[in-house]
């Protein structure tokens, strides 16, 4: 088995991946490959990498822990040991695309659905590679729908979505211009400007939106136009580095 370590931004991984079968993981700020073949000179000149032989158990050697929130959902890569939660997501991420999990947002997003019994329809807006519309099939809510507008985001997702066994419907759409998707719980892990559109599109139809990709001072000007829309703040999260969840309800 050999390991090829590179650096490089996110121009050479599009056209390095393609050459990658195995995929990249990503570890402090270098790429990792890993193939049980030598990788060809193309990838080594691309990369300008170091090849190393490493043991055939590298995956059990390197494996993390993933996150369990609220000890109900366990999000993992493919590459981290199971969680002991009773709901399990394993989410791959890929390029540019955001979301293994990992993000404070992403998890206090979880952590406020957990707070809701499923009961509708859910909708990830910003969904990245599809973390929390998994999350909420998984949880009961259906039908989900997620919408991101990175196209790779989407194909990870999509394929994310098949590695979980849930039904997702996923597509590329700019929320910025594109109708935006209305369900019983709307999950916004997304920028202001996101959040602006879906509080002047939302109707009697959506009952909770749990909003997050926000800071503390971004927190009055996002809660304002949803409470204009008719919804008060239900629950609130936030971490030491600002970042801010709310729950919205109506
Ligand atoms: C903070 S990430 C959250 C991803 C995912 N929901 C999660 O929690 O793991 C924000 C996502 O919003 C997407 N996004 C930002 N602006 C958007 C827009 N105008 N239309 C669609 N997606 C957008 C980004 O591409 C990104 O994937």
């Amino acid at each position: 088995m050999y390991r090829l370590t590179f650096t490089g931004d996110e121009d050479l991984l599009d056209v390095v991946l393609p050459l990658l079968p195995g995929g990249v993981r990503e570890d402090s700020g270098a790429y990792a490959a890993y193939s049980g073949a030598m990788f060809s000179e193309a990838v080594r000149e691309l990369t300008g990498g170091v090849v190393e032989a490493v043991p055939a158990d590298w995956k059990l050697r390197q494996m993390g822990a993933g996150v369990v929130i609220g000890g109900v959902v366990g999000i993992r890569s493919p590459f981290d040991r199971e969680t002991d939660a009773p709901i399990e997501v394993v989410v791959e991420r890929r390029g540019s695309a955001f979301g293994s999990g990992s993000h404070p947002t992403t998890q206090m997003c979880v952590a406020l659905l957990l707070e809701l019994e499923p009961g509708g329809s859910a909708a990830d807006l910003g969904c990245g590679v599809g973390t929390l519309a998994i999350v909420a099939a998984k949880l009961g809510w259906a039908p989900v729908v997620g919408v991101d507008r990175v196209p790779v985001a989407i194909e990870v997702a999509r394929e994310n979505v098949e590695r979980n066994g849930v039904s997702v419907e996923v597509a590329v759409s700019d929320l910025a211009v594109d109708d935006i998707p209305l369900a019983t719980v709307l999950l916004v892990n997304a920028p202001p400007p996101v959040h602006e559109r879906v509080a002047a599109a939302v109707d009697a139809s959506v009952r909770h939106v749990i909003v997050s990709g926000i800071v503390t001072d971004e927190m009055p000007d996002v809660v304002k136009g949803y409470e204009a829309a008719g919804f008060i703040v239900a629950q609130g999260l936030g971490t030491e580095d600002e970042w801010i969840a709310l729950r919205l309800s109506c």
